[in-house]
């Protein structure tokens, strides 16, 4: 199941796990971000199937980056998933929301001291460490407050230098990526082998991560064999065993047609050949068999989430562009602004008439402030609602006041039943710190 999947209801309006969309503007406003929550949960379902199929010693660790408020929490519990964060902020809500700091893992290139104070302060002793200040930072805590000897578990990030052939800016293993210890510098077995012997800290293993928005098993295959070969190395050379492999996120997520329609039979050619790595080179080799962790988020929650926005102007330049501008804009969907990412627009109250070619956009004062170019979308006149769907990764969380716009409403839609999981802002909450 996805959002693009499209239904309407016997009105002929769009309709969300039973929910009428132009009911749910009606009540709530737009723009409004929509969370389908039997998607959302059929997705946790699904990594979660495959892997207690696949690779039954594993963990399954949300990236809370991809969509980050209370209720998250609350969803990827039930499946007993745990987290990962990547800033104090992420970490608060998480720790708000009753989540069991045991499993919530930290990330992040550049974790402030306080950040790191803030995390132990809260039980959260699982660190993803991704340079040597931060060892360092690590390793004084513990020297000043005894009681922490051995309760620090740790991960080592590295880079194992590949391509993933994804955008630019959420490509992070190549060689030149500011994330975590490069595997083809020859210090980095002599850190991770320091690490190892580092009695005051609980060494678990090493993650990776190779990029977001992938949709073919190579990349990862080609990364973990990497991984495995390398692993071998620390055995050999330092007789270090890793009994933890995260392999990060990344896994596709459905936006237009012309994407692959990457379905639960892709995610698991992909665990599978993840896997697959592991045990060869286990056998191979003769090593421990890690836990494996993945980390997604994009693939959790994206095409569980519509964004609602009404029309308002409408500027057809002939033979040039028509572009259509909706109530949002950049400060709640800065994906095209940052990646030229593409969406599906739905118009919500379908007369199913000819679909045209349209350019939608904001109402943010900067040329770039598109929501989605060159899409087909039905006549619309102002007034009418659209829909750009699977919105649910890296919208929300990506969210800002920019030109002071307000942060919209979240809900939650559920076999005909809405509710709201993230109020909307008010000018009030804009004003709050001002002095
Ligand atoms: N683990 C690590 C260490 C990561 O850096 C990321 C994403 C993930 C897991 C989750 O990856 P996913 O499964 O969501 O692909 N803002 C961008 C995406 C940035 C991804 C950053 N890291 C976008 O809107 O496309």
């Amino acid at each position: 199941m996805s959002q693009l999947e499209i239904n309407y209801n016997k009105n002929n309006n769009l309709e969300i796990s039973k929910c009428d969309s132009i009911n749910l503007v009606k009540k709530y406003g737009s723009p409004l971000y929509v969370i389908n929550e039997e998607v959302l949960e059929q997705k946790c379902n699904i990594f979660k199937t495959i892997l207690d199929d696949v690779y039954p010693n594993h963990i399954i660790s949300y990236a809370s980056k991809a969509f980050c408020c209370k209720y998250i929490y609350g969803i990827i519990k039930k499946y007993n998933f745990y987290c990962d964060v990547v800033s104090s902020g992420e970490l608060y809500t998480a720790i708000n929301a009753k989540f069991d700091p045991a499993k919530i893992l930290f990330h992040g290139n550049n974790k402030t001291l306080n950040e790191i104070n803030f995390a132990i302060k809260n039980k959260v002793f699982n660190f993803v460490i991704d340079n040597e200040t931060e060892y360092e930072n690590i390793g004084n805590i513990i020297k000043n407050n005894k009681s922490l000897k051995g309760k620090i578990n740790v991960l080592i990030r590295v880079n194992p230098g590949i391509i993933a052939h994804t955008h630019e800016f959420v490509e992070t293993a190549k060689e030149d990526s500011k994330f975590g210890f490069n595997i083809s510098n020859p210090d980095t077995d002599k850190f991770i082998a320091k690490v190892y012997a580092d009695n005051n800290i609980n060494f678990l293993g090493l993650h990776y991560h190779i990029g977001s928005q992938i949709f073919n098993k190579e990349p990862f295959s080609v990364a973990c064999k990497k991984m495995m070969d390398y692993i071998f190395c620390l055995k050999q050379k330092y007789n270090i065993d890793i009994k933890t492999l995260d392999v990060g996120g990344g896994f596709g997520a459905w936006y237009t047609i012309k994407d692959v329609r990457i379905q639960e039979t892709d995610y698991k050619k992909i665990i599978k050949a993840i896997a697959l790595e592991i045990k060869n080179a286990v056998k191979k080799y003769n090593l421990v068999e890690p836990t494996l962790i993945i980390e997604p988020g994009r693939s959790i929650i994206a095409e569980a989430g519509t964004t609602l926005y009404t029309v308002g102007n409408i500027k057809d330049i002939k033979s040039v562009r028509k572009y259509v501008a909706v109530d949002g804009g950049m400060f709640e969907n800065p994906r095209y602004a940052l990646y030229g990412a593409e969406y599906t627009a739905v118009k919500c109250n379908t007369t199913f008439d000819k679909q045209e070619k349209v350019t939608i956009v904001g109402k943010c004062c900067e040329s770039g402030d598109i929501i989605t170019k060159d899409v087909k979308l039905e006549k619309v006149v102002p007034g009418d609602v659209i829909a750009i769907l699977s919105t649910g990764a890296y919208n929300y969380s990506m969210a800002s006041n920019y030109n002071r716009n307000l942060i919209p409403p979240v809900i939650k839609v559920k076999n005909g039943k809405a509710s709201i999981i993230v109020k909307g802002q008010t000018y009030k909450d804009l004003i709050k710190n001002d002095l």
